[in-house]
């Protein structure tokens, strides 16, 4: 039986309301973000980021947020016929940041892309979506006013949004299983699937061995792949250089392998520079070597579109984020840029 408790009962007595605490529990609820623009009655632009945003009527098309009253922008938008709202895209967490701060209009959009539209909204570029509305309500709302827009304009794109939770931004992720698990799967299967560690060695294994399946086809090892894609990178790495970076990958590669390379015409070592030092010496891609590391390379980007396909641009983005962020922390020694 669910027990369910009385909403009495979970609310706090006016008095003992904290506003901070308010706010923090508001944060539970994941926003998209939006910079709402007008023109002040002086001619100059003016915006705010809202993430009060919200929908309200289909038909006719409705839409409100809430500002406020003792913000800078109130004046402008109370005076204001019209207003734009502009859904903010992933990438797009500085602008808000920028049109969060008690700043005049003339210093939000310095250095900014903009127009006007033909009813004086100042519009900004990059974003997912723009409404252009034309304010039909205005309600009292506490410390703020509810302003509520028809839609007159619309543009949309594909670009994932930003989002607003817990006073962070953030990417959405699909929770949708985009597989779905066979019917006759081994429970066992399922909780052996849901650990961390066996997640990503299994999207490490399958990685791997697409990309070096491919490389063997070429008459090329895992090693020798490393090799061919550090200098496909870059024009001439020292001996060193490649020694290092193979050995950071967890595989162990000495001077031979690369004289094995040379023997195979596809890298030149360069001992015209007078160096004794086997180490130094530098080590360039013959065209030979050129044209299997190209053929490599447009097999790990076809492999990777193939990924972000299946995937969708929002996830591979919120994946990308995530891995990158675990790098840093886990794996912050890396001893040369690849690229
Ligand atoms: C993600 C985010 C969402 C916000 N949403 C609102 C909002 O819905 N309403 C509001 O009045 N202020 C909101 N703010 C704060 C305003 O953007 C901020 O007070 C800003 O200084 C207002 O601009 P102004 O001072 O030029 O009026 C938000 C800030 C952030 C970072």
């Amino acid at each position: 039986m669910t027990i369910v408790t009385p909403l009495h009962e979970l609310c706090e007595p006016r008095s003992a309301l904290d506003p901070a605490r308010f706010r923090q529990a508001l944060g539970a609820f994941a926003t998209g973000v939006t910079i709402i623009t007008t023109q002040a009655e002086d001619g100059m632009p003016v915006g705010v980021t809202a993430n009060s945003f919200n929908s309200v009527s289909l038909e006719p098309p409705m839409v409100l947020w809430s500002l406020a009253r003792k913000s800078g922008s109130c004046p402008a938008f109370i005076s204001a016929e019209h207003w734009a709202v502009h859904i903010l895209a992933w990438d797009q967490h500085e602008l808000s940041s920028r049109f969060a701060r008690p700043i005049s209009g003339a210093e939000k959009f310095a250095d900014l892309a903009w127009e006007l539209d033909s009813d004086g909204n100042p519009l900004l570029s990059g974003c997912t979506t723009r409404m252009q509305c034309r304010t039909v309500h205005m309600y009292d709302g506490g410390d703020h006013i509810i302003f509520v827009g028809e839609v007159i304009g619309l543009e949309k794109n594909d670009v994932p949004p930003l989002v607003f939770q817990g006073g962070n931004y953030a990417i959405a992720t699909s929770t949708r299983q985009a597989v779905p698990p066979p019917v006759d799967e081994d429970p066992r299967n399922v909780s052996a699937n849901s650990s961390l560690g066996y997640l990503l060695a299994s999207a490490s294994l399958y990685y791997n061995a697409r990309i070096y399946s491919q490389a063997k086809l070429l008459n090329v090892t895992e090693v020798e792949h490393l090799v061919l894609m550090a200098l496909y990178e870059r024009e001439a790495r020292t001996c060193d250089e490649i020694i290092t970076l193979v050995n950071y990958t967890g595989r162990s590669i000495g001077i031979e392998s690369i004289n094995d390379l040379e023997a195979r015409e596809l890298v030149r070592i360069d001992d015209e520079s007078g160096c004794a030092d086997s180490e130094n010496l530098m080590i360039h891609l013959t065209d030979t070597g050129r044209e299997v590391a190209a053929r490599l390379n447009a097999e790990s980007e076809r492999l990777e579109m193939a990924i972000m396909e299946q995937l969708g641009t929002a996830d591979t983005l919120a994946l990308c984020n995530l891995l990158s962020r675990f790098n840093r922390i886990y794996r912050p020694m890396i001893p040369y840029r690849w690229f």
